[in-house]
């Protein structure tokens, strides 16, 4: 299976913003974090990030994943237009933040894609993305087994 990993808005920044918030790891040690923690699985990942709405929704409407592991940054908490892409794509997808936005500022509580992802990953800093591909991984080892 071919999971599509989105970092939206400044998440090209980590490692160097808020570390106290964010933690150390750039999004290229994230992104070698994820490989080596699916690397014994039967599991594509790519790897996609954008400070740009309208990038992000192209990406969406041309992925050929089975599945989206979505952390939008701010995006998260109003592009109604980022949250339709992801619902017309009728993916399997899970939002992820490496913060916990219900203990920050209150614009960060609103969350936009709540309606159209299966699960929210949150506060666990680069953990948060490893237990979204876990629950991807596990969600679709299910389906496997009830589709043979
Ligand atoms: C974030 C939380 C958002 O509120 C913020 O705008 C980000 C990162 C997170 O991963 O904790 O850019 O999505």
């Amino acid at each position: 299976m071919k999971i599509l990993v989105v970092n939206g808005a400044n998440l090209n920044k980590l490692g160097s913003r808020d570390r106290d918030i964010y933690g150390d790891i750039t999004l290229d040690e994230l992104n070698c974090v994820m490989e080596m923690h699916v690397e014994d699985k039967d599991v594509e990942l790519e790897f996609f990030q954008s400070n740009h709405e309208g990038d992000i929704i192209d990406k969406l409407q041309q992925t050929d994943a089975d599945a989206l592991l979505l952390n939008l940054g701010a995006f998260s908490h109003y592009s109604y237009a980022i949250r339709d892409a992801v619902a017309d794509s009728e993916l399997f997808a899970v939002e992820v933040h490496l913060s916990d936005i219900n203990n920050r500022e209150d614009f960060r509580k609103l969350r936009v894609l709540e309606d159209v992802v299966a699960g929210v990953f949150m506060g666990k800093q680069k953990d948060s993305y490893l237990e979204a591909l876990d629950f991807i991984i596990a969600v679709f080892a299910q389906l496997s087994r009830f589709s043979l």
